[in-house]
């Protein structure tokens, strides 16, 4: 009994993000050169926003910035009091109001123009965005006839090979981790291209199954030993220029529990399985490779 109340207790920091994670997210600058950046292009002057999940506040202030009245929601109490007095001591209470609620079935007073949403998480696990923003787009159009704009607008998911170094001072350790998209990871060597395996598009998007098979052809001699997941989202899009910002979450790697050596020219067939929110487990047990070489003879591991 206690190990499930701590089990699902641990499930929900990964969703209930605690303050003293918010420093991280407030200081990593391409996180918030990219928000910045798409918020500065999307919201006009006299806009209605609304923010799901507005921690401390910061992309709500950025959007009342450009002239927008926004409604926010946040489900930890901590963050609510937190951002609500940050919001005051920005000078923005007029334009900013802050709820404390569940964002699966909260509404703001009226209809609104855009919805900034950043509950991503890599390989949109762990985080309930899609959850919330298929939640809120339904009531949404239900009370108000309308469907507003999403930010980001989709996000593309993909998967590649690596070779990946788990040395650490002579102790060999495959755990998972998670690796910057935005500095070149010397200890880990990419052995094929990245397949897309979903596109989410926010103004569609469900909880659905992300089942996936895909193919990748390997590049070089080597031993591959996990998988790279990347996650990218098209944040805003000027429709008239064309010119588009993104943001990379940081990547996955999840070790695989073999190490296999590979050929140049040999295919690798990968399937798994899991719905978005999801915890890491989920996707890292659902895995199975089939390595097939150039002679096209298959063989089939499964990893469970
Ligand atoms: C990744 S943080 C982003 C915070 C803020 N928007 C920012 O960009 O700095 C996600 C926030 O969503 C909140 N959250 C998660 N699920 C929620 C839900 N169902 N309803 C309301 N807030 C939620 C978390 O507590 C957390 O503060």
């Amino acid at each position: 009994m206690g190990e499930m109340k701590m089990h699902s207790k641990a499930l929900e920091i990964g969703q209930y993000i605690p303050i003293h994670y918010h420093f991280q997210m407030l200081s990593d600058s391409d996180r918030m050169n990219s928000f910045k950046t798409a918020i500065d292009m999307a919201v006009k002057p006299g806009y209605k926003v609304a923010e799901l999940g507005c921690g401390t506040g910061v992309m709500s202030y950025l959007a009342a910035s450009k002239g927008a009245q926004v409604w926010s929601v946040e489900y930890n109490p901590e963050l609510v009091s937190a951002s609500r007095k940050f919001i005051s001591e920005n000078n923005m209470s007029d334009k900013v109001k802050i709820y404390h609620g569940d964002a699966t079935n909260w509404l703001p007073p009226e209809p609104v123009d855009l919805v900034i949403c950043e509950m991503l998480h890599s390989a949109l696990l762990r985080e309930k965005q899609v959850k919330v923003i298929e939640a809120f787009r339904k009531a949404h159009h239900a009370r108000f006839g309308s469907i507003p704009k999403f930010m980001p607008n989709a996000t593309l998911l993909a998967v590649q090979p690596v070779n990946q170094l788990y040395d650490f001072y002579g102790y060999y350790a495959p755990v998972p981790f998670f690796q910057s998209a935005y500095h070149n990871a010397v200890d880990c060597e990419a052995l094929g291209d990245p397949a897309v395996y979903k596109i989410v598009d926010y103004d569609n998007a469900s909880e659905e199954s992300y089942k996936s098979k895909v193919s990748i052809v390997v590049n070089q001699d080597s031993e591959l030993n996990a998988l790279r997941f990347i996650t990218k989202s098209l944040m805003s899009m000027d429709f008239k220029t064309g010119k588009t910002v993104d943001w990379h979450n940081q990547h996955l790697v999840l070790p695989l529990p073999y190490t296999y050596n590979v050929k140049a020219g040999q295919s690798i067939n990968l399937s798994f399985d899991y719905r978005p929110g999801d915890s890491i487990d989920i996707l890292q047990n659902s895995l199975s490779i089939k390595l097939k070489n150039p002679a096209s003879t298959e063989k089939e591991f499964l990893i469970a």
